[in-house]
């Protein structure tokens, strides 16, 4: 598939068809996000591949009353989630490099499995501590993201974004590109 075709028609898939998702395309995915580049190469990420029912359901259950993935979550027949180690990963001026990284390669992962006709959703509001306790994080990692996965019963609607104008600027801050 031709990789502005992910990025344009990628959308977040919240209603899921029960189908499993093959092994060898699973590990297409994964091996997606593993190729991302890194602070350092350190690669302080480490996804994990949730099938089981109950820890499904768990795992909704530690997203917030409200939260719209919650259903997606629940049902999807695979859910990463997505952690890192903030100690293996760079911090300059108080930023926190491990975000960065754990958030390219996740999304790198979100466009190849569009690209494999498979749907997902990006969850970070979420219980920190109770999917760690379902899914057994060391302490020394921060779940930062999750996603639901699998073929989607309906297809994402498109969202808006701003306007190219607003948020690219030409050599000085505001000014269009010419
Ligand atoms: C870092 C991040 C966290 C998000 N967390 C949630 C979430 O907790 N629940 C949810 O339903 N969607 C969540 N989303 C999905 C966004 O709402 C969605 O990407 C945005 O509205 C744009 O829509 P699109 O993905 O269909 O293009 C999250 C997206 C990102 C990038």
């Amino acid at each position: 598939m031709e990789l502005y075709n992910a990025i344009h028609n990628r959308g977040s898939v919240r209603k899921y068809k029960p189908d499993p998702v093959p092994k060898d395309t699973l590990i297409k995915i994964l091996e997606a996000a593993r190729a991302a580049p890194s602070w350092a190469n350190k690669q302080c990420w480490r996804f994990l591949v949730i099938k089981d029912e109950q820890r499904k359901k768990e795992l909704a259950a530690s997203l917030p009353k409200g939260n719209p993935a919650t259903r997606a979550v629940e049902t999807a027949p695979v859910v990463i989630v997505a952690c890192a180690d903030p100690k293996a990963s760079g911090k300059l001026e108080d930023k926190d490099y491990y975000l960065l990284d754990i958030g390219i390669a996740m999304q790198q992962l979100v466009l190849a499995a569009f690209a494999e006709g498979l749907g997902t959703c990006w969850v970070a509001w979420m219980e920190e501590e109770a999917i760690r306790k379902t899914c057994q994080v060391p302490e020394d990692f921060r779940v930062v993201a999750l996603t639901p996965l699998g073929y989607p019963a309906k297809e994402a609607t498109s969202t808006p974004r701003k306007d190219l104008s607003e948020i690219a600027f030409e050599e000085t801050w505001g000014q269009n590109i010419s």
